[in-house]
């Protein structure tokens, strides 16, 4: 560069004008704030915090609007709707402040992506962000400005149904997604029309759930909220400026989220600096009062104010309350004022006070050919290789005759996933289409289902499956559960296959034919048996609107499956709680102890095993976290480190050589790895650190390299504060998270 000096300058002038300009613009948007606060009365402040939903909008609805009862709604049927409720906000309330109108838009709008678990398998922040976007961009052209996402609890439990919501069980890769995602809805500017506020939930440890039964207590300690829990919010507001947080159901350690003071103030609003809106989530305010954490609705009113919640969803215990506590000196003016301000700076932020419409005219990009070029992508980029037996994927040309199977080849509300309140059915490519419509030319498709359904037990029609099977070069056998098993209040004690699906896999695995399952879910499932019994299984999650392209793509080899499992597969349920990243314990798994077929008949009492492991699941879990084949094989090599001995300032510089040693151009998601051997508290046996996919033409090599800032192995340690101890370390990279090359290093005190 021939004036670096001179770009350098540029760029910190630039750099600096931008920081002016957008304090300027905070300044100008705190004025106003202050402006319209001076004029609001307490009637219209309360109104400001209470939130309600709008599915069946009712004369009452339009005036309360008009009085300045509500502030915001949830679930507004059409954008005329939305014009209609905010026409009556700006002209006919006293005010004119504009209403927030939001939805759960959490992985798509009509345009559905895979679900959450599925696009945290891809370890593609891009691809989430992209999806984020044509999110917002099709849920603001029907007058939706909020949505409740990206939910960023850790999720360690599959039986929970909403681990289908999360992005898995790992602390570092929810950190990046989420953040990718809130970055994805709310754009470069809020106030653009097509940007949409997001909202970090459910804050917090709601995944840590009792049992995986949704709706229960948590008890997470401090450290582990400190450690595990909170850093994907954290990162979320600090570095993508996610404007809404949303309190969970859940009281941790017998306080509910939503009177969680500490948390809501101390950490979130003090720590981080959070300004933006904190929401209740559906009710929790007045389910307080069902946990005993309050005598009645004005008691939860009270706590949840204090605490700093700002907008109470649906419950309306603020509205009936806040007059009278505030009377009676149990709430201050000035809680009031500050989350009056928090929520209007919302509204400003989105620009609505400017302009609270939605264009109805504008051409419409809803399912246009970039939203579903999009999420092809991201389906195809979601599926994990779970097994490949003598490479029988990709199908080649010789295979002619192949026979789908199953009721999830064809399922095209199902393969949409939870949480689709605006996809539609008639818009989604299914499997059995697009592998006839793709690939019919050339090979001949017989479909017989089976079964009809996931949950279906009826076997009359396993005859004719087992006929086509008979047929065919190769059976495709789809399989998995109904979007409804997963989700929200969807969680179950047995994550088998339902129905007789893996009857029918048995069944087609007697035929002698080659036999790849296909599992579309929204969990983890324990599919030990079906494993065993296929040649070779992938792994599509719930796959959203494209997932039939993706998955036919994937088949014949036009596209090569990348993904990793962003959550650990048990073999059996009683495995659960399962995560790779536990921590260290007195007594680990050593595989040489005795299994329960091996015990002796009237063994003695004895300790038949010293370490911590399953007589009879064993020691070791179906698949790991990060684990998931391609079509090609990876070669990792002379991992190499920057230094061994470092100070806390220091970035540390790690590369790998990788080669692609196999014979189709394919991605390797790269991970890297720490463990910090020793600590003033158990550590966790490694963590992930970071991540990188790397595209490579067979036989190619490339030298990968990680910065490590050191900062980064801080932990909340045994007096709460975070810390990079001094000591030794580990560091591990590889392509899952226990086949790792690893090198030792220290930190010098
Ligand atoms: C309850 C769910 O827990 C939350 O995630 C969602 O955003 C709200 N309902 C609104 O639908």
């Amino acid at each position: 560069m021939k004036y670096p000096h001179f770009s350098l300058f540029c760029f910190l002038l630039l750099a600096c004008f931008q920081i002016t300009a957008s304090s300027a613009q905070e300044k100008e948007i705190e004025n106003k704030i202050e402006n319209v606060l001076s004029k609001m009365t307490l009637k219209e402040k309360i109104g400001q915090m209470n939130q309600i939903n709008g599915r069946n909008p009712t004369d009452n609805l339009y005036q309360q609007i008009r009085s300045g009862e509500v502030g915001s709604m949830l679930n507004i049927g059409s954008p005329e709707l939305a014009n209609q409720l905010q026409k009556i906000a700006k002209k006919e309330s006293r005010l004119g402040i504009p209403l927030v109108i939001a939805r759960d838009v959490i992985h798509g709008f009509k345009t559905m992506f895979p679900i959450p678990l599925g696009q945290a398998a891809s370890f593609n922040p891009e691809i989430v962000e992209i999806g984020a976007r044509i999110a917002a961009k099709e849920a603001s052209e029907k007058g939706i400005r909020w949505t409740f996402a990206p939910m960023m609890d850790i999720s360690r439990d599959a039986r929970w149904g909403r681990i289908a919501e999360s992005f898995g069980e790992d602390t570092y890769l929810s950190g990046v997604m989420s953040m990718a995602m809130v970055k994805g809805f709310q754009g470069t500017d809020l106030s653009n029309p097509s940007s949409i506020a997001a909202c970090a939930k459910h804050f917090i440890a709601y995944g840590a759930t009792e049992g995986g039964r949704d709706y229960n207590s948590t008890n997470v300690t401090q450290r582990q909220l400190r450690n595990i829990y909170l850093p994907p919010f954290e990162k979320s507001i600090r570095e993508a400026n996610c404007a809404t947080v949303m309190t969970s159901f859940n009281a941790n350690d017998g306080i509910p989220a939503s009177g969680n003071e500490f948390l809501l103030r101390n950490v979130l609003r003090k720590e981080w600096g959070f300004d933006g809106v904190v929401v209740s989530d559906w009710g929790a305010i007045k389910e307080m009062v069902q946990m005993g954490f309050c005598e009645d609705n004005k008691e939860a009113a009270m706590k949840g104010v204090n605490a700093g919640v700002d907008i109470e969803m649906t419950s309306g215990t603020y509205l009936q309350n806040i007059e009278a506590l505030l009377a009676e000196g149990k709430i201050q003016m000035k809680t009031i004022d500050d989350a009056v301000r928090n929520i209007l700076r919302l509204k400003f932020k989105l620009g609505l006070f400017d302009n609270p419409y939605t264009n109805l005219t504008s051409k419409s990009s809803i399912y246009s050919q970039e939203h579903l070029d999009a999420a092809k992508q991201a389906a195809e980029e979601s599926f994990v290789l779970l097994k490949n037996k003598n490479n029988i994927l990709p199908l080649n040309n010789k295979v002619k005759t192949v026979a789908i199977i199953g009721p999830m080849a064809d399922a095209p509300h199902d393969q949409m996933g939870t949480w689709t309140f605006d996809g539609e059915k008639v818009m989604t490519q299914t499997p059995l289409q697009a592998l006839k419509k793709k690939y019919g030319k050339d090979v001949n498709f017989i479909y017989e289902q089976g079964l009809a359904f996931s949950r279906d037990t009826i076997k009359s029609n396993f005859s004719k499956a087992i006929e086509a099977a008979k047929q065919a070069d190769v059976v495709l056998v789809f399989v998995g559960e109904e979007a409804i098993l997963s989700g929200e209040a969807h969680c179950l004690a047995d994550i088998n296959l339902k129905g007789a699906q893996s009857e029918l896999i048995e069944e087609l695995s007697k035929t002698g034919k080659p036999l790849v399952t296909l599992v579309m879910a929204g969990r983890p499932l324990t599919i030990a048996k079906e494993v065993e019994s296929s040649d070779a299984v992938l792994y599509l999650w719930h796959p959203g609107t494209m997932g039939g392209p993706a998955v036919a793509d994937i088949l014949f080899g036009k596209a090569v499956p990348s993904g990793k499992l962003p959550v650990t597969f048990p073999k059996y349920v009683g495995q659960i709680p399962v995560y790779y990243n536990h921590d260290r314990v007195g007594r680990p798994a050593d595989k040489t102890e005795t299994l329960l077929n091996n015990i002796p008949l009237e063994a003695k009492q004895s300790s038949l095993g010293t370490s911590s492991y399953y007589l009879d699941a064993g020691f070791d879990n179906l698949f790991d976290f990060g684990y998931g084949l391609s079509y090609s094989t990876f070669e990792y090599k002379n991992l190499v480190l920057s230094s061994d001995s470092l100070s806390q300032s220091d970035v540390l510089t790690v590369t790998v050589d990788l080669k692609n040693t196999g014979n189709f151009q394919a991605t390797e998601v790269v991970q890297f790895y720490t463990a910090d051997l020793s600590g003033s508290t158990a550590r966790p046996i490694k963590e992930l650190k970071d991540f990188k996919r790397i595209n490579l033409k067979p036989g190619e090599s490339k030298k990968v390299e990680f910065k490590l800032p050191i900062a980064k192995l801080a932990f909340w340690d045994i007096n709460n504060n975070k810390v990079v101890e001094p000591g030794k370390f580990t560091l591990m990279v590889g392509g899952n998270s226990y086949e790792l090359l690893q090198k030792g290093f220290t930190i010098l005190q």
